[in-house]
């Protein structure tokens, strides 16, 4: 019996929108994870198994070996830096974009605005690209918030229906680059695994072509 390919998934949204292409290609996870404390959620394969991670940890898993492969969203992977990542399958599902928010007078190209995010890297680098200055203060979650308080001018974040900035009073104001979730694999297993892997990265490609 060869050794068990270990996929990490987060909660939420890639969860669901990864199990029915998991589906597609005969994978079933033997508990349901969302219900499930277990992290390590069996499959009905013996050699392929789920590791339930936080979204933002995923690509650091799949890097140090902890996990064959994972589901990332493009914004994670980027942020990351995916150096040690082979990222094979644009899987099409939980898709966003990165967009520079903000009230909708907001000054886009006033001096050095302060900018809250959760995407330092990102928001620098979009900045930094337009050779616009920005002070960039470090979130981990509801930025929208930050320019409500007087704390931040723009926010970097993800919009999809935009309900969440309008609920809030902001605007979308400069799309960034457009999101979807990926397959990463670790590299190392990629090579030792290249048939078993291979054949997954195959059928995972078939399902998204198929749910298109
Ligand atoms: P987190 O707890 O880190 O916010 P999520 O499950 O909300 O995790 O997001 C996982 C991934 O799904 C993100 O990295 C992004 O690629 C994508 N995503 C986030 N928010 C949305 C959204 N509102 N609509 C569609 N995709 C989203
Ligand atoms: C994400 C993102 C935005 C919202 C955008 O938050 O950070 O706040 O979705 O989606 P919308 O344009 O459709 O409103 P999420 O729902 O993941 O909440 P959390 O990450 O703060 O838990
Ligand atoms: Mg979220």
């Amino acid at each position: 019996m060869s050794r068990t390919l270990t996929l990490a998934l987060s909660k939420g949204r890639i969860l669901d929108e990864t199990l029915p292409l998991l589906a597609r290609c005969g994978i079933e996870p033997a508990e349901d994870p969302e219900a499930s404390r277990k992290l390590i959620i069996g499959t009905n394969r013996e050699d392929v198994r789920l590791l339930i991670v936080r979204a933002s940890d995923v690509p650091t898993y799949v890097e140090h070996g902890g996990a064959d492969l994972g589901v990332a969203g493009r914004d994670v992977l980027l942020e990351h830096g995916g150096e040690g990542l082979y990222d094979p399958v644009d899987l099409g599902i939980a898709r966003c974009r990165l967009m520079v928010a903000g009230p909708p007078d907001a000054e886009l190209n006033g001096t050095r605005p302060r900018v809250a995010t959760k995407f330092v890297r990102l928001a620098r680098q979009h900045f930094a690209a337009q050779g616009r200055q920005a002070e960039i203060i470090k979130l981990y979650g509801s930025m929208e918030l930050a320019p409500l308080v007087g704390m931040a001018d723009l926010i970097v974040d993800l919009v999809d229906t935009g309900n969440t900035l309008r609920a809030n009073g902001l605007a979308p104001l400069e799309p960034i680059t457009e999101i979807s979730a990926r397959l990463v694999v670790n590299k190392a297993s990629g090579k030792i695994h290249h048939r078993r892997i291979g054949a997954l990265v195959d059928d995972l490609a078939a399902a998204v072509a198929e749910a298109d």
